[in-house]
């Protein structure tokens, strides 16, 4: 497509944490520029490789047969350098030089404060939510959150076995830096008995108390949900509970670490990066630039990035509450 009588080049990139379905996104981005009479570039380990000039001309055969994997083919870094302004300046002299004239940008908050930030220099950037945290403003899932919590389910599901056959209390900690989101939903639907995030933050004895109300209830044994983000750390509440509740339970603590972030994209994850990346293109093509795509509410939208950046989504307190029933 040409505007002005240039040649749209529009180059994709992945950048902060991995998250599964990125790659779909990835598959989207190019498909659809190439469908538009676009040109496409990959940047590959992300901002960095804008200062390495690390691009690669993409093609529909340069994303055949990645639909279903996780991480990201173009690879993807926490980039030091872009976050000064001299750093930004240049990498946008590399991106003039290279041709490019638009941008789409999949990563959670950090990047996409990168993005922004390009915008503001005159270089037209998409924004796409690429994070398990769900935690960005402008999207109700972002790509990777479904994936990841279906992995938490599993490892969930069987570290139930083990805390009821031997009568345990697990804590499990999982991924979420400044948002209770995976731990939330993983404690109402791993059937756990208690949350702790950011956003409610028991103390430890409250914590304790709970632990000791279900076992009144005639609970065999125990699982705690807790976010990495949460002010009582889960090593914390581990050695707090194993001398509180020793009578009831003896306690282990599993940290479920960064086996969260990789594997194959969901069916949901595959259906949210395609419309995304596509979505992406195409508001980049007819002029948007400065804005996140993303599902609000089961409709795709845009939201700008100066309302997206250096926030967190607010979950549903009101999950809580049902957390607290479903646990009797
Ligand atoms: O933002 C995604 C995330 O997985 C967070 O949940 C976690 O705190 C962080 O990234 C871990 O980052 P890294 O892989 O750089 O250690």
């Amino acid at each position: 497509m040409a505007v002005n009588g240039t040649t749209r080049r529009i180059a994709v990139l992945t950048s902060g944490g991995d998250s599964p379905g990125m790659n779909p996104a990835v598959r989207a981005v190019v498909r659809t520029a190439i469908a538009r009479g676009a040109e496409v570039l990959g940047i590959r380990r992300g901002y960095t490789g804008m200062f390495t000039r690390n691009f690669v001309k993409m093609n529909a055969r340069s994303v055949a047969n990645i639909i279903d994997k996780g991480g990201t083919i173009l690879g993807t870094s926490r980039c030091p350098q872009f976050l000064t302004p001299e750093g930004r300046q240049e990498a946008l002299t590399i991106l003039q030089e290279a041709g490019i004239n638009g941008l789409v940008i999949i990563g959670g908050n950090g990047s996409l404060t990168g993005a922004l930030e390009l915008e503001k220099l005159g270089m037209p950037v998409i924004g796409l939510p690429g994070s398990i945290d769900n935690d960005l403003v402008g999207t109700d899932m972002a790509i990777g959150v479904d994936t990841c919590l279906n992995t938490i389910m599993s490892a969930l599901d069987k570290i139930r076995d083990t805390a009821s056959s031997h009568h345990r209390a697990f804590i499990i900690e999982v991924m979420g830096r400044n948002c209770g989101y995976l731990a939330q939903m993983a404690c109402l639907n791993g059937g756990a008995d208690v949350v702790v995030t950011p956003e409610n933050n028991p103390t430890l004895e409250e914590i304790a108390q709970q632990l000791r109300q279900s076992r009144q209830r005639g609970r065999t044994h125990a699982i705690v949900i807790v976010a990495e983000g949460a002010h009582v750390k889960s090593q914390a509440i581990a050695h707090y509970l194993n001398k509180e509740i020793e009578e009831h339970y003896e306690t282990r603590l599993t940290i479920l670490g960064h086996v969260q972030r990789g594997g194959s994209p969901t069916s949901f994850d595959r259906t949210l990066a395609t419309r995304l990346g596509a979505r992406a293109v195409d508001a980049l093509l007819a002029g948007k630039s400065g804005v996140m795509c993303g599902l609000v509410q089961g409709r795709f939208n845009e939201t700008p990035l100066t309302e997206v950046v250096g926030k967190v989504r607010q979950i549903d307190l009101s999950i809580f509450e049902l957390v607290k029933i479903m646990s009797q």
